[in-house]
């Protein structure tokens, strides 16, 4: 699974804790932007599916030594150790488990990774008066949406385990600030993270073939897999495949920057899309991928992946109006940083 990173501003009054996990895919990027807005960072990450020389990279790219403490998110008596030997005035919590197919063939570890994670963490932030947190949530809890652009408003449904796992979240997290207003959260809804670092020395790594599918058109264009097999092309959407609302991983790293911070200005809690709002198919993606490894990848068409729906975007206002959010990125410079990125990782 995966662990969490925590941060502290430079005064030395503030912290939090990136999504996902502290050194790896989100968490990583996360604890770049949040260095460069000026916030001290402790990260904590059990390396169950992040790479063991993230840290050093991290170190590189901010010419500083970093605060990694290698330990699990459940383990409540190291999240009090780590509370004890910081000032930690907010968390950013990315630990999870993601695979929708694993979810379903072990739902309870899911719950107890993502759920049981979730709860030891607040229960630890609780015990050191530190209630600020930014939550990972994703926009699988709109299960299958009935607008698109999808807003923040539409109604939450679990269509697998790992769904349910951040519908259960979320509604920890707005009990708890209903019951005590002292606490306040930030809940972002990812979209579809893609793209990698600029530097090329930070990006996605899946230990095992990725079922995501940037990371399979990658592995494609390395010509470690034979060719991308397409779920579907008889979906309602205007090529036939499945549409996404990709966001470049730098883009959603700034976003945990924005609500770790207006946590802490302001205290009051919040729950945004993080997504561009516009939409691509699976088949715009492997052109665009095409293109930036200057190579036309090879695909076939295959049935529908079950439990796929046909077209995720979101909603972007209320992260702009409340955060100030807006993506920079494009689809393009998803793909070119991607391909930089797993180069460099096929010759380390
Ligand atoms: C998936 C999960 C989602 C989770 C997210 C985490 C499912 C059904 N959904 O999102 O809950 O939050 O990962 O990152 O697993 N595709 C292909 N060929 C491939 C792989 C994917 O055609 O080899 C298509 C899919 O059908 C889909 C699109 O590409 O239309 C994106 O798929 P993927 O990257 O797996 O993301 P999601 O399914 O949106």
């Amino acid at each position: 699974m995966s662990a969490l990173a925590q941060t502290r501003e430079r005064d030395g009054n503030g912290w939090q804790n990136p999504s996902h996990r502290g050194a790896g895919y989100i968490g990583s990027h996360t604890y770049l932007a949040l260095k460069q807005a000026g916030y001290e960072v402790v990260i904590l990450d059990n390396f169950g599916n992040a790479q063991a020389d993230v840290p050093d990279r991290l170190a590189q790219l901010t010419n500083a030594p970093v605060t990694c403490i290698t330990g699990d998110v459940r383990n409540g008596a190291l999240l009090d150790q780590v509370f004890a030997d910081h000032d930690i005035v907010a968390v950013v919590h990315f630990a999870a488990l993601k695979s929708v197919g694993d979810s379903m063939k072990m739902p309870l570890t899911y719950l107890e990774s993502n759920l049981g994670g979730l709860l030891t963490l607040l229960a630890a932030m609780e015990r050191a008066g530190c209630r600020r947190l930014v939550f990972s949530s994703s926009a699988t809890v709109y299960g299958l949406p009935d607008q698109t652009p999808t807003p923040e408003t539409a109604p939450r449904q679990a269509m697998n385990p790992y769904g349910k796992s951040k519908i259960l979240g979320e509604e920890v997290l707005e009990h708890l600030v209903a019951t005590d207003p002292s606490w306040a959260f930030g809940i972002l809804r990812y979209f579809n993270p893609a793209g990698a670092h600029g530097s090329g020395l930070l990006g996605e790594n899946p230990k095992d073939t990725p079922s995501n599918l940037m990371p399979f058109v990658a592995k494609v264009a390395l010509g470690e897999l034979p060719l991308v097999q397409v779920f579907g092309n008889d979906y309602p959407t205007p090529d036939g495949t499945g549409v996404r609302d990709y966001i470049h991983v730098e883009d959603l790293a700034h976003g945990h920057v924005l609500s770790l911070s207006a946590l802490i200005a302001d205290g009051k809690s919040h729950l945004v899309n993080l997504g561009t709002g516009q939409g691509h198919s699976v088949l715009e993606i492997i052109a665009a991928y095409s293109d930036a490894c200057g190579q036309d990848l090879p695909f076939e068409i295959a049935p529908r992946r079950p439990g796929d729906v046909p077209v995720y975007c979101a909603e972007t206002e209320k992260a702009k109006e409340l955060l100030g959010f807006s993506t920079r990125k494009s689809l393009a410079d998803m793909c070119q940083s991607s391909w930089t990125w797993v180069q460099n990782a096929a010759t380390r």
